[in-house]
């Protein structure tokens, strides 16, 4: 497999990075996962916007600029073995020669990135639906950045894996912020319900395509705080992420959501957002 570090493309036993790196140290970087469909990067401009959001958070000069990023991944993806992939680009305030939590003056931040085969839930799953357990929200006042510090993340989503579940929903003060590696959509009575984009959770890409397929079919929503007896009693609650795309949940902390079956609004965001992926981005002019 070839990865990109630090301005080379090398095979990756070949990809050395320094223990004094303060991603290893500290968990001081950011991270995307940008998934590509056919050879071509979803929302790719999207993503790199992102990026810069979170760097600009933590205040990291971004090492690349938006078409360095691009020939990045234009490589990366051309020499990738499958057609869809998921690409993930990470920065980290580099290597300096001791530990010491403040920034490190002239210190170059570390660069990575590499693609691997794009994995999304198949057919069966999607038909079926996934359970979910809840905890409280244990993270930062910063959600809103996609940072590699994901300890907390890391917590909750293995307490779904030991529940025998997938995902973990992240409540705090009684609303709802997101998964522990994805955004959480809500149904009620044929509404759909989505938080608004604070510092509670993750701006997510898939997120936006789905407000705007929402939008642009005309099924109605609302972007509000949504309170955890709106979590409990939902028809529908759907996670989505690039990686899962948009997923019913069916059970919630041992529940039944609904009917304890994927509901319509799910079959048709689904179907909608295939149709957007394939006929959109696949065919997509270049
Ligand atoms: N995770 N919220 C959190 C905490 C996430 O980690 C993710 C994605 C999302 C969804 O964002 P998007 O739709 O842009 O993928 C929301 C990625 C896939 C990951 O960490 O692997």
């Amino acid at each position: 497999m070839t990865v990109y570090l630090n301005g080379e493309f090398l095979p990756l036993a070949e990809a050395k990075i320094s223990p004094l790196d303060r991603g290893f140290l500290f968990g001081d970087g950011v991270y995307e996962v940008i998934p590509v469909y056919s050879r071509r990067p979803f929302r790719l401009d999207e993503h790199l916007a992102r990026l810069q959001n979170t760097l600009d958070g933590i205040r990291l000069a971004n090492p690349l600029s938006p078409e360095g990023w691009r020939a990045v991944l234009a490589r990366l993806v051309a020499d990738a073995e499958s057609d869809d992939q998921s690409v993930l680009l990470q920065v980290t305030r580099g290597a300096d020669s001791k530990r010491d939590h403040a920034f490190p003056r002239g210190v170059p931040p570390t660069v990575f990135a590499f693609s691997s085969p794009l994995v999304t839930p198949g057919e069966a799953v999607r038909a079926a639906g996934i359970s979910a357990i809840s905890v409280p929200d244990p993270r930062w006042q910063r959600c809103d950045l996609k940072v590699i510090s994901l300890l907390a993340n890391v917590l909750a989503r293995q307490q779904a894996v030991d529940a025998g579940c997938v995902e973990t929903i992240l409540l705090r003060d009684g609303l709802l912020s997101e998964g522990a590696a994805s955004n959480i959509f809500v149904v009620h009575d044929g509404v759909l319900l989505a938080p608004p984009k604070d510092w509670r959770m993750l701006p997510g890409v898939t997120y936006d395509v789905v407000l705007e397929l929402a939008a642009r079919h005309g099924m109605p929503y609302q972007v509000r705080d949504i309170s955890e007896s709106e979590v409990r009693s939902a028809d529908e609650l759907w996670m989505t992420s690039s990686t899962k795309e948009v997923l019913p949940i069916v059970t919630l902390d041992g529940q039944p959501v609904g009917n304890g079956r994927p509901g319509p609004a799910a079959a048709q965001m689904y179907a909608w957002y295939a149709t957007f992926r394939d006929e959109v981005m696949r065919k997509a002019d270049d």
